[in-house]
């Protein structure tokens, strides 16, 4: 039977490209997306959804959970990343519909409906998974897992020094994640970005007529051209598709349980992972965390499930 998972993101050129490989998998029944403040505004993130969803119209179309601000959060939008709209500026059309629930409600809903059986995917800022927390703080128990792209055990951050985007954004609702007694699993920067996506990548998509194809060949150029620009990177990394990956083909990776926590207010620290690795450890193993991956495979692999 289909592994049940919800995506909670903040589209975003690579939560884009993740939900392009999730939502057309046969492993998966993808029964929710909800967006989340992050890579760009709350209202921004909503139409960003509804805009990939109308554009991939996936074979089962999942409920759609909507962002509200987070007036606590760090949040900062990565345009510089992800281009004014959150998905290259590619003149998309925009698509916005009305009467949408708020993402919290949704995984509320969802998790209620399917205790023990709901896998959630995170993919940017930890705000909403915080907030079904605070809401029913019984729930945790019955949320099969949370696996959430972000943070870093040794390579340091991309928004500041030492903290990585999605856990920057929010920290405190990460940290309140990481407390609480949800089996969880992380996908740090230490695996995202080792997987760098040269040109080929671009070429080997499936063509226009392909919906998958049609949306990250207009999507991905500016990735591109922000990685050269901003970072002097002539390969982009697809963060939150290596999440998606993982979740397929765990195989790949390799991963270890450790005893970690997020900084909440550092002056130069704020949204980073700490972990203690001390030989006497005296934190409390709470986390899986992804530490390697075989990278030409997780290439070939993610080339292949965007074509399949
Ligand atoms: C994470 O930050 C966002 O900009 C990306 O979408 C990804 O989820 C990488 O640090
Ligand atoms: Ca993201």
């Amino acid at each position: 039977m289909a592994r049940k998972i919800i995506i909670d993101c903040d589209p975003g050129i690579d939560d884009a490209a993740a939900l392009c490989m999730a939502l057309f998998a046969e492993s998966l029944d993808v029964v929710a997306v909800t967006a989340v403040e992050g890579n760009v505004t709350c209202d921004c993130a909503n139409t960003n959804l509804q805009t990939i969803i109308e554009q991939l119209d996936p074979p089962k179309i999942p409920r759609l959970g909507m962002a509200s601000p987070n007036k606590s959060s760090n949040y900062r939008p990565a345009t510089h990343i992800h281009g004014m709209d959150g998905l290259g500026d590619a003149g998309l059309a925009k698509v916005t519909h009305h009467h949408s629930h708020p993402s919290e409600k949704i995984l509320l809903d969802e998790i209620r409906s399917h205790p023990g059986e709901i896998s959630i995917l995170c993919l940017g800022p930890l705000t909403n998974i915080a907030r079904v927390l605070k809401r029913d703080p019984d729930i945790s128990t019955s949320i099969r897992e949370v696996i959430m792209m972000g943070g870093s055990v040794s390579a340091g951050g991309n928004i500041t020094p030492t903290a990585e985007f999605n856990m920057y954004c929010d920290p405190h609702s990460a940290a309140q994640v990481f407390e609480s007694d949800i089996p969880k699993t992380l996908v740090p920067l230490d695996v995202t970005q080792r997987i760098g996506l040269t040109l080929d990548f671009l070429d080997n998509l499936p063509g226009e007529w392909d919906r998958r194809g049609a949306l990250l060949r207009k999507i991905l150029p500016s990735l591109y051209r922000a990685y050269h620009n901003e970072l002097g990177q002539e390969s982009i990394n697809l963060h939150d598709a290596v999440a998606v990956l993982w979740v397929l083909m765990p195989d790949l990776f390799e991963s270890t349980v450790m005893a970690g926590k997020v900084e909440t207010t550092g002056e130069h620290t704020r949204g980073a992972t700490i972990f203690d690795r001390r030989n006497q450890r005296q934190w409390h193993r709470n986390v899986e965390v992804v530490i390697d991956v075989d990278v030409n495979a997780a290439i070939g692999a993610m080339q292949r499930i965007l074509n399949k």
